[in-house]
């Protein structure tokens, strides 16, 4: 490990020094760009808060106008202040009232091929009555509401409506557990669940609705659970509890006036992994937030709202979903596809299908797709016509220079510029990123902080890095970014102010080159990225534990061709039992969630552990990457590891 920066990254750093590659943006997208030339970059490096406050007056309508853009008491940010607004109003109603309402919102196109058109004008009326059918429920502005959905336009729908009355939504991954359904409705005390009977996934229908009732039996803040109809399974209603959405939609007014906001009013909860097992409940507010999503999905995608078809391949239950399904290009009036299942079903073309079929010209999607795409080969695109695509773009962990050459070759026939964009649950959105008719992009680098964002990689005593590895910090509030976790506000100022006075440090690592551009490395603590999602070692740890035949686990993330970092566990069991590594992975999907399966289980006798007895995880990951170990003087016992590295060669090979 070098001594320079955060250490798991320098494999990364060393193959990315060879990327000599660079595209600038063609002529002709130049033309028609909304951003050409540096000039946003200019006015927002002279004025950044006022350049917001133009974004905010110029792509967001407010009911009453702010007095302050920016009050900053470091960590916490207030924007826009004494201003009023609702995102459902900018995301529909003006829409409407601008004569729109027959323009298509979502092309959403179900696993098994149906289909649903919905224009602006549906998705007010349904959100109105949505919302009323809330109020019914006895929800109130700042109740919490849990969302539990499938990739269906209600998702969307409970989101907006929750936003129309200002009752803050925490949508839970339909792929997590009840187990970690019931953590997060407790955290955030909800009143209202929002569910589904099931869902379709690989050709089948997955049942939703019995882990929504074990997650309520531990939840007892839940007086109402809604139930869309989508996968006609069989579910077990509760009297007076459990309601079908259908039934309630049934009748209730769609008039439901959009009541206006504070600025700061509490839009969502989004519950993300940390490096202790408790997931955070990460703030996001009103004003701030639609402005730095509206904006952002305006110019990294260049969109033209008129033309464009945007289709995003993320689920609304994480951050991408939240800022570039639902909040940005709703505001922005687009139109979009929306897709229910897996990208292989019934064959591995059928993104690509739906790419031609709906002429979807803005594609945006995570290079852990993209590497399997790669993987099942350049004929499956070729079968289909991609040319209405102009322009790419990519998020959730770093793409390597390689699937960024496939992408742009493959999908954007060598004319779309690709914008690799970083950003996380806690930023809102996106923070580095190109501009396509502005930037000469590099495979493989995210480039530069946006107008109006400020990032910089210091070193471990927190000083500045012209050239070089390090970790990437933001020096300047940002309109999207985090209020807080919900419940911990020592935890807040702990995770993201403690590590570097006066910065928000990101927990990545990242690299600037000779030429300013930033090549992101990943996390440098313990959360796992698995294609593309962040999963806390601790969290799997204690899933293991869980189990009674395990007597103690660790958990590191190691390199994967297909998900970035797969989960492999090290196992040591309890005095006389045995178990075998498949149940063990079968407990774990049950207790957090599929995603978070491990790949590999070692049964071990040993952990490889300093003398204060903290777990190694470092050699752990060397061990299952299949490298030498070095300096083992720091371990306590290093005898285990000729085991564990002969077990993880044996793993290799079959
Ligand atoms: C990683 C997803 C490199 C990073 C929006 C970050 C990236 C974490 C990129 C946040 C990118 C996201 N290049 N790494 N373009 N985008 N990441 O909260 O480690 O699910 O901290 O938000 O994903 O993940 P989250």
């Amino acid at each position: 490990m070098s001594d320079t920066g955060p250490g798991e990254a320098h494999d990364t750093i060393d193959a990315l020094l060879d990327e000599q590659r660079t595209f600038p943006p063609a002529d002709d997208f130049v033309e028609q760009a909304l951003v050409a030339g540096t000039f946003l970059y200019d006015e927002a490096r002279q004025d950044d808060e006022g350049f917001w406050a133009r974004q905010a007056a110029d792509l967001v309508d407010w009911s009453q106008e702010w007095d302050t853009i920016l009050d900053w008491q470091l960590p916490y940010a207030n924007w826009f202040g004494g201003g009023t607004l609702n995102v459902a109003h900018n995301c529909l109603d003006r829409h409407v009232e601008a004569g729109k309402g027959d323009k298509v919102a979502f092309h959403w196109e179900g696993e098994p091929g149906d289909t649903r058109t919905i224009t602006y004008r549906d998705l007010l009326d349904e959100v109105s009555q949505f919302a009323n059918v809330l109020k019914g429920l006895g929800v109130e502005q700042g109740d919490r509401v849990n969302i539990y959905l499938p990739m269906i336009p209600e998702a969307a729908v409970a989101m907006l409506a929750c936003a129309r009355i200002g009752a803050p939504h925490s949508v839970v991954f339909g792929g997590f557990s009840s187990q970690s359904l019931a953590d997060r409705i407790n955290d955030a005390e909800a009143k209202v669940l929002i569910t589904a009977d099931g869902g379709y996934r690989r050709g089948e229908v997955f049942p939703l609705k019995p882990a929504a009732d074990e997650a309520c039996d531990a939840s007892p803040t839940i007086d109402h659970v809604v139930v869309v109809k989508r996968g006609g399974n069989d579910v077990t209603m509760v009297e007076d509890r459990d309601h079908w959405y259908h039934e309630l939609m049934d009748g209730a007014s769609t008039d439901c006036p959009a009541e206006p906001m504070d600025a700061e009013h509490l839009l969502f909860l989004l519950y993300t992994s940390g490096t202790t097992g408790k997931p955070k409940g990460i703030m996001h507010t009103t004003g701030g937030y639609l402005t730095h999503a509206t904006f952002t999905h305006r110019y990294v995608f260049d969109l033209h709202p008129d033309t464009d078809v945007f289709w995003c391949t993320a689920d609304v239950g994480w951050i991408t979903g939240h800022s570039y399904i639902v909040y940005g290009p709703l505001s922005n009036g687009c139109t979009q596809v929306m897709y229910e299942g897996v990208p292989n079903h019934p064959g591995n073309d059928r993104f690509w299908e739906l790419v031609e079929k709906y002429g979807v010209t803005i594609f945006y999607t995570a290079p852990t797709a993209i590497r399997t795409f790669m993987k099942w080969g350049a004929d499956e695109p070729a079968k289909h016509d991609l040319s209405s695509l102009r322009v790419l773009g990519t998020v959730g962990e770093p793409i390597n220079p390689e699937a960024w050459m496939w992408y742009h070759e493959h999908i954007g026939g060598g004319r779309c510029p690709i914008v690799d964009t970083w950003w996380q649950t806690e930023t809102g959105g996106i923070m580095i990123s190109p501009l396509p008719g502005a930037t000469t992009t590099k495979p493989g680098s995210a480039t530069f902080p946006l107008p109006g964002i400020s990032a910089e990689v210091v070193d471990d005593a927190g000083e500045s890095v012209d050239v070089g590895g390090g970790y990437l910090t933001l020096t300047r509030p940002w309109p999207g970014m985090l209020r807080g976790i919900w419940g911990d506000p020592e935890r807040y100022e702990e995770t993201y102010w403690s590590r570097f006075p006066g910065r928000y440090f990101a927990g990545d690592g990242a690299k600037l080159d000779e030429d300013g551009y930033l090549w992101l490395l990943g996390r440098v603590d313990d959360v796992m990225n698995v294609s593309g999602h962040r999963i806390s070692t601790t969290e799997v740890e204690s899933a293991l534990v869980s189990h009674p035949a395990v007597a103690e686990a660790a958990v590191v993330g190691a390199t994967d061709a297909t998900t970035g970092q797969a989960v492999i566990a090290y196992v040591i069991l309890r005095g006389g039992e045995e178990v075998d590594g498949e149940a063990l992975r079968a407990h774990v999907a049950a207790e957090i969630g599929a995603i978070a399966k491990p790949k590999q289980v070692y049964i071990t006798p040993e952990l490889p552990k300093t003398r204060s007895g903290k777990i190694m995880r470092r050699l752990l990951r060397d061990v299952a990457e299949g490298r030498n170990i070095g300096d083992t003087t720091t371990l306590a016992d290093s005898s285990m590891f000729a085991e564990l590295q002969a077990k993880a060669a044996a793993a290799t090979e079959d």
